[in-house]
């Protein structure tokens, strides 16, 4: 990606909101080709490069933030009341910038279950689920917001410190047998990727709004915690069925296996040239061991 970032590029300045996991990395991704990233959090960080942003609590950022800024990323989920935490609070400010591009991640959640099939931008959104409609009207208000946005639908992501080896080493998985359902993934690296090729490669003529980025793969939960504890050299425990996980699981967590769609790549891998750096889950699962290893966690 290095190779891709032209000298004007470099001065390019990110506000993301959200510092979380993908914000957090994103924000390095973009460090990494010169620019300047700051990321938001709703605690005071001892990082100089965060801010405080909460929209429960109307904390806003520092107005000197937003000086020479270029382009902003909203990582942050929507409100309980379905709106979304950086327009309903700096809709106004941000209308007054000037910028050049304005992202949202999103979620494939919008586009509900789809029983298995592969599902593009182009098919009707059916969110099922009150989070993903609450997403959907996320979605609709950056949409109608007169920014120059753009939209990024996203499955389950993973990556260092949030994969199944987390889960496993710190005893905190259910091995779950459901016949028939698959999930979509993503790793973080490639959502950063992905958004850096658009942004440095894309012009005008194929603008997209709204993108999925996921993998080629998508896959049994259960094959790829198969996956993780070979290459732990670990036993997986005997897998529960479905119906006798169902009593376990917090109803967030049933949500998600109420939905079986495979998230197609087409737009983004095909049809604009992105090429993944993980194209499966063994390809994923693969880096984020030999990051366990390097810092010695195993
Ligand atoms: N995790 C997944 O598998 C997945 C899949 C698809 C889409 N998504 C969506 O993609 C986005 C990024 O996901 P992620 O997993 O990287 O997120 P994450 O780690 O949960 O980070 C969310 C960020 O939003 C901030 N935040 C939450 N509520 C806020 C509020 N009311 N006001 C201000 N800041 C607030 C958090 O602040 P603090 O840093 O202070 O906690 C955090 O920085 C999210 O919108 C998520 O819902 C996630």
């Amino acid at each position: 990606m290095e190779n891709f970032a032209s000298n004007s590029f470099k001065k390019k300045k990110f506000v993301i909101f959200g510092g979380g996991f993908s914000g957090q990395f994103i924000a390095n991704e973009i460090r990494k080709l010169g620019c300047e990233a700051l990321t938001s959090s709703r605690k005071i960080q001892k990082d100089s490069r965060s801010f405080v942003f909460d929209s429960r609590t109307n904390a806003l950022p520092p107005e000197h933030i937003f000086d020479g800024t270029t382009h902003i990323l909203s990582c942050i989920p929507p409100e309980k009341s379905g709106e979304d935490p950086v327009l309903s609070q700096l809709h106004k400010k941000l209308k007054r910038l000037d910028l050049e591009w304005v992202g949202y991640l999103s979620t494939t959640g919008v586009y509900g279950n789809t029983f298995g099939k592969w599902v593009t931008e182009n098919d009707p959104v059916k969110p099922l689920q009150d989070r993903s409609k609450r997403r959907l009207r996320c979605e609709r208000s950056w949409l109608e917001s007169n920014l120059p946005i753009q939209i990024f639908r996203l499955p389950g992501i993973y990556g260092p410190g949030r994969s199944t080896f987390d889960s496993i080493l710190k005893k905190n998985i259910k091995v779950i047998d459901k016949p028939n359902q698959v999930f979509s993934r993503i790793h973080v690296e490639d959502i950063a990727n992905a958004i850096l090729y658009l942004l440095l490669k894309i012009n005008n003529k194929n603008f997209k709004q709204i993108i999925n980025i996921a993998d080629n793969c998508p896959t049994s939960q259960i094959e790829v915690i198969k996956h993780s504890y070979k290459l732990l050299g670990l036993k997986m425990p005997e897998p529960m069925n479905f119906d006798e996980a169902k009593e376990l699981l917090s109803p967030i967590a049933l949500s998600f296996w109420e939905e079986n769609r495979r998230v197609s790549n087409t737009l983004l891998c095909q049809d604009l040239g992105y090429k993944l750096i993980h194209e499966n889950y063994k390809s994923g699962l693969k880096s984020c061991l030999e990051i366990i290893k390097q810092k010695n966690l195993i």
